[in-house]
């Protein structure tokens, strides 16, 4: 990415591509919050003859949903594990041009799997079958709103987005001006209930064991109806947390909070 705009830089990928000439052009991230130029990175794959894939894990439920553009006409492989913002079971699906799909079932079966996991595949389905609903586009454009929220939140709270914000399910943010490794951070807001995982940034100074960042996501306050009003207090609270990361009377009061608003919003009615 743009070490200013903290977003993918095309003429630098394609000036790379040149150079390297790769086989294969790999687009889909697991910390990058905005959305890609597929038709972009298709072109820099025609220019150096490569295959394009497309890796759209994170956000295949906001696809599915249309609240983001799809790789499916640009890419020549698109693969998606299903237990992200498509929300079902874990696994996975490869979805592929047709002369393509003869060597991937191969490589696949016999050359990494061995039976197929039936109960697994059922669960897609059921998924699938969620997501074709009137009611997961609203969910799937919900979820966006609701990150959005979530970065203003931190925002209002001293905590800088990367990228200044996002397009998706998932906001990365710099802990760097808060002095609180994303470490520390990621184990004061678990003791508070709020669940994040430490993440590096870009060209992080730090290591990735211990990075500057944060990764949250909105999928799953989503699925519990929560709205862009919970995401301020959501926001809110993390912001307290990381200013107190040391102080076990926040820490408690935080998580009593969290439960609270938590028991509002039950995952079945
Ligand atoms: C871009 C991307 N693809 C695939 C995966 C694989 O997901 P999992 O390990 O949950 O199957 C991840 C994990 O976070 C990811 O970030």
């Amino acid at each position: 990415v743009s070490k200013t705009t903290e977003l993918l830089d095309y003429d630098l990928i394609e000036s790379i591509a040149k150079k390297r000439k790769p086989k294969m052009l790999q687009a889909g991230f697991t910390a990058y919050p905005r959305t890609i130029d597929f038709k972009r990175m298709r072109e820099i794959a025609d220019s150096v003859s490569a295959y394009l894939w497309v890796d759209m894990a994170h956000f295949a439920g906001l696809v599915a949903g249309g609240a983001h553009p799809s790789p499916m006409p640009y890419a020549d492989v698109v693969t998606t594990t299903s237990h992200k913002t498509l929300r079902g079971p874990r696994g996975a699906m490869i979805l592929c041009r047709k002369e393509l799909a003869k060597k991937i079932d191969k490589a696949v079966f016999p050359g990494l799997q061995g039976g197929p996991h039936d109960h697994t595949i059922a669960g897609i389905a059921v998924a699938l079958g969620e997501a074709l609903k009137p009611s997961f586009k609203d969910y799937a454009h919900q979820v966006v709103k609701n990150a959005r929220a979530l970065a203003k939140g931190l925002v209002r709270g001293g905590i800088r987005p990367v990228s200044g914000g996002t397009d998706t399910h998932l906001v990365l943010a710099d802990l760097t001006a808060k002095n609180v490794t994303g470490k520390i951070a990621e184990h004061a807001l678990d003791h508070a209930g709020i669940y994040v995982n430490k993440n590096e940034i870009p060209y992080d100074r730090r290591k990735p064991w211990d990075p500057s960042g944060i990764r949250l996501g909105s999928p799953v306050l989503t699925s519990r109806r929560m709205k862009e009003k919970e995401m301020a207090v959501v926001a809110a609270a993390l912001s307290k947390v990381i200013d107190n990361v040391d102080d076990e009377k926040v820490l408690v009061e935080v998580r009593k909070d969290i439960f609270e608003l938590c028991s509002k919003f039950p995952i079945y009615d």
